[in-house]
């Protein structure tokens, strides 16, 4: 038995392309493994703790419960669409959570493996209270990187205890911080040096974290585990301080375990399973210290291997959400209406699961056309619609070659797979579609049927056992578009199993086939390419002749009215001096219309004219932009309309 699990998204914001290198991959390798008959559990859940939460829901004004929720549904309704299979996803805010926490901190302290000290912490005395963890930033002790109170999130990516970073100031009022004295709890990581160096050297999952731990193993620190704050898993010993995001996040592994299955003793108490961390890179430090310490020093199971990806960039950008180098899942991806399988497939082929992935929207498009569409789909299309157009149901007399073909396939899937190499794994995919369209172009089935219908009906017989193969081994990484294609040969997918490649039925009935695939245009990417370059903090620098190429106005406002069922457009009529433009802008939200009549207005006047819903825009009014809402720029003096602006 195998138990799989993903990093726990925390339940503070949206699902974003990065979060997707987690839950994909991790995906396609539990769907491989029931194909390959084993019995595995896929779990995940909300992590509601922590102040990235807390920080959050002071930001959205809402409390910290409200913020979870939203996010945890968010997350569930996300994964459905992305066909992420779990077994099951909790939260953990949940009382069995917190009980096993609680249950799991006590065996810590009976052991005499937890010790409480004062120590020196960050303290902001404008806020007059402590700075744990994202409450703080500033400099990171080892690498000089601008870092967060508990991680060197944009440098050397380490671990940071309470009191360790430099410079530090507060999150919430910009105050330079102080330190200030306070009795915290320690759980004694310094005793386990030897037993964490002899389990990484057997660990298994992927080199680089593994790489990395064998580093950090050399200077460990007794690792602080309590926090000054009120959202939390209560500490057992002091109620007024909650434990550190880090200690009860990671038990939700075990305790999401629990709630779903009654062999979850066997699981985490026997080690009667194997368990799969799938985790980003970000997060090895806390999956190959940390956690395996606490499992050993509470004597519960320890995890066999840790399946660490490379981390996804945007467009050459390190991942920011702050500095708006971010793709959202819902919003931009779902909602542009893309098949889910595209982006499944871009992940795990993009590049080896441990390097980085630097998104690309123009990759994406290149990738997904080129490959899913115009070897695989074309394929399978080309040879379903000959054989369902001549025959309607094929005598499936199978070569031994083609057999022998899909076997060697199927092997390298297979040993891919688990060795967690998803791009070998899904190369070898297209290898055997490039070879289907070769064997179908070069055997002309088409000319040969004219004179010789048997010999033709062969040929596709090997041609079909090719695509049913196909359909098999892509069934993982594009679950629903396969279901829709297999359909037309009356597979059931759900319980097909990876050695049915190489069986061969008597005979397949053909259905027209509807490829589920459309091609992605550029003009379908345009908006989003847009958004991107819109949000980018930093914009690529332009010369004075890009900038000359403006032609900016000032115009006089002339008249106003609401855009019918939009709460943002306004629609206005703009005199530019030689002419009236109608514009729309999305102002309405913080302006009333009748208060801007007769304004003077800075006016783009050559941007290509566009309709914003159903109505036509021609120009653009300038607006300062504050976090969504929209102050328009106005000449200091009455200047006449029609005034250039350079
Ligand atoms: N809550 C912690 C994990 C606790 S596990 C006991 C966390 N949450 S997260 O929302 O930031 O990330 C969730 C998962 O997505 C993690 O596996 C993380 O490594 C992964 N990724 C988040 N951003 C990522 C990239 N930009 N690139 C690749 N993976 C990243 O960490
Ligand atoms: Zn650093």
């Amino acid at each position: 038995m195998k138990l799989v699990t993903c990093g726990l998204p925390y339940a503070n914001g949206k699902l974003h392309i990065g979060h997707l290198r987690t839950y994909v991959p991790a995906d396609v390798y539990v769907r491989f493994l029931r194909m390959m008959n084993e019995k595995v559990i896929f779990i995940c859940g909300s992590d509601c703790h922590g102040t990235p939460i807390v920080v959050n829901a002071e930001k959205e004004g809402i409390s910290p419960k409200e913020l979870v929720e939203k996010y945890h549904e968010h997350f569930m309704r996300v994964f459905k669409e992305m066909e992420i299979s779990f077994d099951f996803f909790g939260k953990t805010t949940e009382y069995y959570h917190h009980e096993r926490t609680k249950e799991i901190v006590n065996r810590l302290i009976e052991k005499g493996y937890v010790y409480s000290k004062e120590v020196e912490l960050a303290f902001c005395e404008k806020c007059n209270r402590f700075l744990p963890d994202r409450y703080v930033e500033g400099i990171c002790p080892y690498c000089k990187s601008p870092a967060r109170g508990d991680e060197c999130d944009q440098g050397c990516g380490r671990h940071l205890e309470p009191g360790e970073i430099l410079e530090p100031r507060c999150k919430l009022c910009g105050n330079i911080a102080i330190f200030k004295k306070r009795k915290h709890y320690f759980f004694k990581l310094t005793a386990f040096q030897d037993f964490i160096k002899y389990y990484l050297s057997n660990l298994s999952g992927t080199e680089n974290a593994i790489n990395y731990a064998k580093e950090w193993v050399e200077n460990l620190k007794d690792w602080c585990i309590t926090r000054d704050l009120d959202w939390g898993v209560r500490f057992p010993l002091d109620e007024t301080l909650v434990l550190y995001v880090w200690v009860d996040a990671p038990i939700g592994y075990i305790s999401f375990t629990e709630k779903f299955t009654r062999e979850w003793e066997d699981i985490w108490l026997k080690g009667d399973a194997e368990i799969i961390h799938f985790i980003g890179l970000d997060i090895a430090y806390h999956h190959c210290i940390f956690w395996p310490a606490m499992l050993r020093a509470a004597n519960y199971a320890l995890p066999n291997a840790i399946v660490a990806s490379g981390m996804v960039k945007i467009e050459g950008k390190t991942f920011s959400k702050s500095r708006g180098y971010v793709v959202w899942v819902e919003d931009e991806y779902l909602r542009a209406g893309f098949n889910p399988d595209y982006l499944r497939y871009y992940i795990v082929n993009y590049t080896s699961h441990e390097k980085d992935l630097n998104f690309s929207w123009d990759v994406f498009r290149e990738k997904i056309n080129n490959e899913v569409i115009a070897t695989l789909g074309n394929f399978l299309f080309r040879i379903m619609s000959f054989s369902w157009k001549n025959f309607g149901t094929v005598k499936m007399v199978v070569d031994r070659e083609i057999i022998e073909r899909i076997a060697k396939s199927k092997e390298r899937i297979v040993e891919a797979i688990r060795k967690w190499e998803f791009k070998s794994a899904t190369d070898a995919i297209m290898e055997l579609a490039s070879f289907g369209n070769t064997y179908f172009q070069n055997s002309k089935p088409w000319e040969i049927i004219k004179s010789d219908k048997e010999r033709a009906m062969k040929i596709v017989a090997n041609a079909l056992q090719i695509a049913k193969a196909l359909i098999i081994f892509s069934y993982p990484v594009m679950p629903k578009s396969m279901e829709k294609i297999g359909k037309a040969i009356e597979m059931n997918l759900k319980s097909c199993s990876i050695e049915d490649a190489t069986k061969v039925e008597k005979e397949l009935k053909i259905m027209k086939l509807e490829l589920p695939f459309e091609k992605i245009e550029e003009k379908d990417l345009e908006n989003l390419k847009m958004a991107l370059l819109d949000r980018f903090a930093e914009k690529p620098e332009i010369s004075i002749e890009d900038f000359k190429k403006l032609d900016i106005r000032i115009g006089k406002i002339l008249s106003v009215e609401r855009v019918e069922k939009s709460k943002k457009l306004l629609k206005f009529i703009v005199d530019i001096g030689n002419e009236r433009r109608q514009i729309v802008a999305g102002i309405a939200e913080n302006h009333k219309p009748e208060e801007l009549l007769g304004k003077l207005v800075v006016v783009l006047t050559n941007l290509k004219p566009a309709r914003i819903m159903g109505v036509e825009s021609k120009g653009m009014i300038l607006a300062a932009d504050a976090d969504g809402k929209a102050f328009l720029l106005i000449p200091e003096k009455e200047v006449e309309v029609g005034t250039r602006v350079k």
